[in-house]
């Protein structure tokens, strides 16, 4: 029987980092002069660190130079950076341990398909970094999420063909991204915002090992 590939986004589905992300933007909206809302920062989810950027100077209606524009991609990364340097294990999301140990013992290949450039110093802290046989993050992909990029990186690294995969994303343009890449989609979220997704779950603990055992095919 063919081995199905799991691939796992990490921000919002592994841990909860958008408050942090949330926080490190609002700071940098502030200094320019103008305010960024949590609803705002819902067009972040699973955007890149540049396109975030792009949006909030579009909000804030400002012009930037090149300089200014990397100057301030850096000084988010570094606020960022400081608002989860004590992150730990207490902030996975729960029963993100129970799925990636079911598939585990049942011996299936794990990814991390993350837009994040900083998804590996993440998974350190929480120390979850043994689970994934491959991480492809921010650093590996030049076009991101709707675009399937990243999943099929994940797919080929696994030895897993795409069809074959199976997405966790809580992003819509993460769903999106599994769905152009020929994969079965999960969302973990609302079901009205992941509409687009196969399934839907409001988070892992409404994942019982009835639908796992169904993902993996060991039942109809
Ligand atoms: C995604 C987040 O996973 O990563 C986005 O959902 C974030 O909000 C993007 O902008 C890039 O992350 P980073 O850590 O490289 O700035
Ligand atoms: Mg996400």
């Amino acid at each position: 029987m063919n081995k199905t590939g799991f691939i796992f986004d990490l921000d919002g589905v592994i841990v909860d980092t958008a408050k942090y992300h949330y926080l490190a933007w609002r700071k940098l909206a502030n200094e320019l002069g103008f305010e960024f809302t949590q609803e705002q920062n819902e067009l972040f989810k699973g955007v890149s660190r540049k396109r975030c950027l792009e949006i909030l100077l579009e909000i804030g209606n400002i012009k930037a130079s090149q300089e200014q524009f990397s100057r301030w991609l850096v000084e988010k990364n570094e606020d960022y950076l400081s608002l989860i340097e004590e992150m730990d294990e207490s902030e996975i999301l729960p029963d993100v341990l129970k799925v990636l140990q079911f598939l585990k013992k049942h011996h299936m290949p794990i990814a991390l398909g993350s837009a994040s450039k900083n998804a590996r110093p993440i998974l350190e802290k929480v120390k979850l970094m043994d689970y994934f046989d491959v991480i492809v993050d921010g650093t590996h992909v030049a076009k991101a999420k709707p675009d399937p990029e990243v999943f099929l990186i994940a797919a080929k690294q696994l030895g897993v063909p795409p069809k074959d995969c199976i997405v966790f994303e809580d992003a819509v343009a993460g769903i999106e991204a599994a769905n152009n890449a020929g994969m079965l989609s999960i969302g973990i979220g609302d079901d009205k915002v992941l509409s687009e997704a196969k399934f839907v779950f409001a988070n892992f603990t409404e994942i019982d090992d009835q639908f796992l055992n169904k993902l993996i095919g060991l039942t109809p």
